[in-house]
């Protein structure tokens, strides 16, 4: 079979991480402190393909190119493609039609996290040769994904958010295609809300009596699409973390697992792992608890934090309370100032959200 390309999704509007999204790609949003859109580059890197398209939407498309480069320091080859609008994930598939050039591809959501990476995907795919193989997970929820109606490991039907789910597999946001996938796209009208739908187009596959196969995700999968899934992301690669301390800890301890970088100082505090700090971070008579990802540059003073991503620049001072389950953008201050009246003054972009439990 002749070598499989890669093609990754990053455009979208990711109007559910909004506002992080208003500013920045979510693409790029760390997990353990790095874009989540880098494990899926080395996933497909770790499996062997190496010829790489990024699909890029023109507002957060240049953030992406900044960070990702050439792809040489992956070990890839990258080719950026802009999307003009967000208009589905058939419809980035027709807009790489001449990247793709009719070889056969492997189809990754750049917001998808893959525990176990692609490699086994990739090798049964080139083993069978079938039209089309599609991940799946089960799930509590299936009337919220797009679920697969199976026949052994034959997929005979697919369909987006069912009422009434034909079974509990969902399907993950990788996708392996033979270059049949791109007639099928071609050939669809846009869904109800507006998208040219992947799952139509592999439905046509099975129309025309083609092999879909699907495989079962070994290990887990999480869709970082909304600030759950992000945490909980970060929770997982968190996990199996492997300590480090090039950073300086004065009068500090660490427990458990935890990396911190080198230029982060750790002054009079505590960090309970699992937890990475960032280069250059400043943490004062403070506490980090377990699964939290702190960025570059952040300085958390006199304060709690647990079950966060802090991004590059964020500062934490006084809180007097602990913030948890949290994800502070790049250069964000939530400090808390002395003395009467106890009020909240706050300067709050559109779509922020703040809790005070
Ligand atoms: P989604 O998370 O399904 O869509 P979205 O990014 O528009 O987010 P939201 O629903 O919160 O508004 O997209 C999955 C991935 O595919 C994500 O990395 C963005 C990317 N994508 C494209 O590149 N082009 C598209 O047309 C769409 C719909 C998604």
């Amino acid at each position: 079979m002749e070598a499989l390309k890669g093609l990754i999704l990053s455009g979208g509007a990711g109007t559910r991480l909004r506002p992080i999204t208003h500013t920045s790609a979510k693409q790029l949003v760390p997990v353990a402190n790095k874009p989540v859109l880098f494990y899926g580059i080395e996933a497909l890197v770790g499996a062997g393909v190496t010829e790489i398209g990024i699909i890029i939407a023109p507002e957060t498309g240049g953030e992406i190119r900044d960070a990702v480069g050439d792809g040489s320091r992956f070990g890839a080859e990258i080719t950026y493609i802009e999307q003009a609008e967000p208009a589905g994930l058939a419809h980035a598939v027709l807009t790489a039609e001449q990247f793709l050039d009719n070889s056969p591809f492997v189809m990754y959501l750049g917001d998808n996290l893959l525990r176990n990476g692609l490699a086994g995907l990739v090798e049964t795919f080139k083993a069978e040769s079938p039209e089309a193989i599609i991940l799946l997970t089960p799930v509590d929820d299936p009337g919220s994904y797009g679920v697969a109606e199976l026949e052994d490991d034959h997929v005979v039907r697919l369909v987006e958010k069912p009422e009434d789910p034909p079974s509990n597999m969902a399907l993950v946001g990788v996708y392996l295609f033979s270059p049949s996938i791109m007639d099928a796209a071609r050939s669809l009208e846009p869904s109800w809300r507006g998208e040219l739908e992947i799952t139509e187009a592999i439905q046509v596959l099975i129309d025309q009596g083609r092999r879909v196969r699907s495989e079962v995700v070994d290990g887990w999968w999480k869709d970082t699409g909304q600030l759950g899934d992000m945490l909980e992301a970060n929770r997982l690669v968190l996990e199996e973390i492997e300590s480090r301390i090039d950073g300086e800890l004065d009068d500090s301890r660490v427990e458990g697992r935890v990396i911190v970088e080198a230029g982060a100082v750790l002054k009079g505090s505590v960090v309970r792992g699992p937890a990475v700090i960032g280069a250059d971070a400043m943490i004062e008579e403070a506490y980090i608890g377990p699964y939290t990802s702190i960025g570059e540059n952040v300085t958390i003073r006199r304060s709690e934090v647990e079950h966060s991503i802090l991004l590059a620049g964020a500062t934490v001072e006084d809180l007097g309370t602990r913030m948890e389950a949290s994800l502070l953008g790049r250069d964000v201050r939530v400090v808390r100032t002395d003395g009467p009246p106890k009020t909240f003054r706050l300067l709050v972009g559109d779509r922020s959200e703040i809790e005070i439990i």
